[in-house]
């Protein structure tokens, strides 16, 4: 029997348990929302499209009751507020971080195994804060911003090249931020073979930046965050935990001397198994992204440093 909690009922968090019960990744996926009422209602129109998609999952919601979490193997932290047209990420830390702090230290009560994806924004303090408030090895607290940025960076190259994005394999590491994030787009490909081969170095650069502005563009569209490929992305990252598929994905990992960096949390390709993170990737980067990255960092621990400044890191 496999559990999954998504804590947060709202856009990203009723998307990604409409993902796993659809993909059937677990047994039992919990929805839990502070708003009465509404992570019920999210779990029984899912459930009412059980019979149409043909999926056993079994999704319950419930109202701030931790005790229905007990035992889940992988619970998702979605709770707090989106971003709206002209934010930032970082903007959402005042009152994300009380509620991820508060979120995190009740699930963990009754699924003491728990492996822990953080999407609540600003994403990568988000995942920092849980990392240094809950006191779990490394592998088990993961931050989920990089698997989404790199399917943006596949459908924006898929675009401009008018090629399957099946058939494209991108990797963008760094912060989850609009100017942090960093699409590799030197070791990008399409069937194997380089972009440059198929792309000019201007439509290169347009669809890099289209990828890093990728949230913003839909926020100001939608009029609040995205939902769809950020659900799905939390989704594929539980599923390749849950199913043990040693899949590569970006993900905020905390840092030891990896990369050269110590005491953070950023993204970088990681293999996610059935102990959460199994292995961090080292890529070889040349000079100019390992300045960006150099670049990224900083940004990351300014925004890190709100949380002991404020008090919530010690
Ligand atoms: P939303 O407003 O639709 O949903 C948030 C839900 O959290 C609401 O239903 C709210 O009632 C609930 N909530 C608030 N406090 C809670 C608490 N203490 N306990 C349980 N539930 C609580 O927002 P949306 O669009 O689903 O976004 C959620 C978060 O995910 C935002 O911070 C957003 O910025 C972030 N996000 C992160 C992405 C990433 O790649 N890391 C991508 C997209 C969104
Ligand atoms: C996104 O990238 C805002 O993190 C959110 O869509």
């Amino acid at each position: 029997m496999s559990k999954v909690t998504v804590v947060g009922a709202g856009n990203v968090g009723a998307t990604c348990a409409n993902v796993l019960a659809v993909n059937e990744v677990a047994n039992e996926v919990v929805l839990i929302d502070i708003k009465e009422g509404f992570a019920e209602g999210k779990a029984m129109d899912i459930m009412q499209t059980a019979q149409l998609m043909g999926f056993d999952t079994v999704v319950k919601g419930v109202t701030n009751d931790y005790s229905q979490t007990a035992n889940s193997d992988v619970v998702i932290i979605t709770s707090g507020i989106p971003r709206k047209p002209g934010m930032t990420r970082e903007e959402l830390i005042g009152v994300n971080a009380g509620i991820v702090k508060s979120v995190t230290e009740n699930c963990l009560k009754f699924s003491p195994n728990a492996i822990l994806v953080i999407v609540a924004n600003p994403m990568d303090p988000m995942a920092f804060l849980t990392y240094k408030t809950l006191g779990l090895p490394r592998n088990r607290v993961i931050g989920m911003g990089g698997a989404l940025d790199s399917s943006r960076f596949k459908y924006f190259i898929s675009q401009a090249i008018g090629c399957n994005a099946n058939e494209v394999e991108g990797i963008v590491i760094g912060g989850h931020g609009d100017t942090t994030m960093i699409p590799l787009d030197r070791i990008a490909t399409y069937k194997g073979m380089p972009i440059t081969n198929f792309l000019s170095k201007e439509k290169i650069e347009e669809v890099v930046k289209s990828t890093m502005v990728g949230g913003a563009t839909l926020t100001g569209l939608l009029g609040t965050s995205a939902w769809m490929a950020p659900g799905a992305a939390a989704a594929s990252v539980a599923e390749s935990i849950i199913k043990n598929q040693g899949k590569m994905i970006t993900c905020a990992a905390y840092l030891d001397g990896e990369y050269g960096m110590k005491d953070i949390m950023i993204g970088v390709p990681v293999i996610l198994g059935k102990n959460g993170i199994e292995r961090i990737v080292e890529l070889e980067l040349n000079a100019d992204e390992k300045a960006k990255l150099a670049a990224s960092e900083a940004a990351v621990r300014k925004t890190n440093q709100v949380l002991y400044e404020s008090g919530l890191i010690k």
